[in-house]
């Protein structure tokens, strides 16, 4: 079947995703701008996919409240916040439901924290909604895995990538003056890119619902990864190590390590260990310059 893709969320994994589908593999693929489409107007949404509904047959949601700078904007927006993870994106499923589209929502497994295990896709969330140090963030987040039943959710987290895009988190890291050295998974964006290709191409089942965790093996912590990047000659003159208490933030952040037994058992997955990802990007980032 020839797949017709709509890519919701014209922002760093979708802008990705659309010039990997769009122009190496040649898919028929629509990245619809928030200029011509708020999502958040559930009418609008509804008219046009309605319209539209032959015309797509997968819908991949890259869109979301993800805060500039960063996560604390959730705790002063909360409504925005849960407006556009948790509530547009349910909308946006139970159309594709109704539709009979196939769905894949990107997400993110900040909605565990701490190092007792590797979270799997069936632990309950330890930092959503149920908890009482959570961000709004996570909580949207997790709110949205709760209430949605169709489709498949791809938790990443801590994105990075082949250049030193300013979302990235090779480039926060090489920015931040003051570092905290904690263990985290993380997410290659191309080989998120290989994975949505593997799943269109390999006729994965993205109706019913599923949770994937799509992070490397080998999660590494920031000192680990300064240590990396100045062997490649990239490193800031002034970082310094602080506790994350010293930061002031708003909200608390999930740091954890998530299992990928299920990317590479259910989903045949072939994933790079965290060391390997990150000298690609960084070896790649220099052959750029
Ligand atoms: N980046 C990270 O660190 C990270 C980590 C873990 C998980 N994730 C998740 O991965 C997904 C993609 O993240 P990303 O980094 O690509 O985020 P991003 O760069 O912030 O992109 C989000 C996109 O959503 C669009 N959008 C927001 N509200 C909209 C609306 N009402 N109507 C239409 N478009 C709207 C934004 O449009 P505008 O450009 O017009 O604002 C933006 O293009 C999100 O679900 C995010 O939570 C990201």
């Amino acid at each position: 079947m020839n797949k017709k893709i709509l890519i919701l969320g014209h922002g760093y994994v979708g802008d990705y995703l659309y010039n990997r589908l769009k122009y190496l593999l040649n898919y028929d693929v629509t990245i619809v701008k928030r200029e011509f489409l708020d999502y958040t107007d559930s009418s609008k949404v509804e008219r046009w996919l309605t319209e539209k509904r032959d015309h797509f047959n997968y819908i991949i949601n890259c869109s979301g409240f993800t805060g500039r700078p960063n996560v604390d904007e959730g705790e002063k927006k909360p409504e925005l916040c849960y407006e556009l993870n948790t509530f547009t994106p349910l909308r946006i499923s139970t159309l594709c439901k109704a539709y009979g589209i196939d769905y894949i929502h990107i997400s993110s497994g900040c909605i565990y924290t701490g190092y007792e295990k590797q979270f799997t896709e069936e632990d309950a969330p330890n930092f959503g909604l149920f908890s009482k140090v959570s961000s709004t963030y996570s909580k949207s987040k997790h709110a949205y895995e709760l209430g949605c039943d169709y489709g498949l959710i791809i938790r990443v987290r801590m994105p990075f990538c082949d250049q030193l895009h300013d979302r990235s988190y090779l480039t926060k890291i090489l920015k931040y003056n003051n570092l905290i050295n904690q263990v985290n998974s993380k997410t290659y964006v191309p080989q998120l890119l290989d994975f949505i290709e593997h799943i269109l191409k390999g006729g994965y089942n993205c109706r019913e619902k599923d949770i994937v965790n799509f992070v490397h093996p080998g999660a590494l912590a920031t000192d680990k990864i300064i240590k990396i990047m100045k062997r490649f000659n990239l490193e800031n003159p002034d970082w310094e190590w602080v506790q994350f208490e010293d930061l002031n933030c708003t909200a608390n952040r999930s740091n954890c390590v998530m299992s990928v037994e299920k990317l590479k058992q259910k989903y045949e997955f072939d994933i790079m260990d965290e060391e390997v990802a990150i000298e690609a990007a960084l070896t790649n980032i220099l052959s750029d310059e």
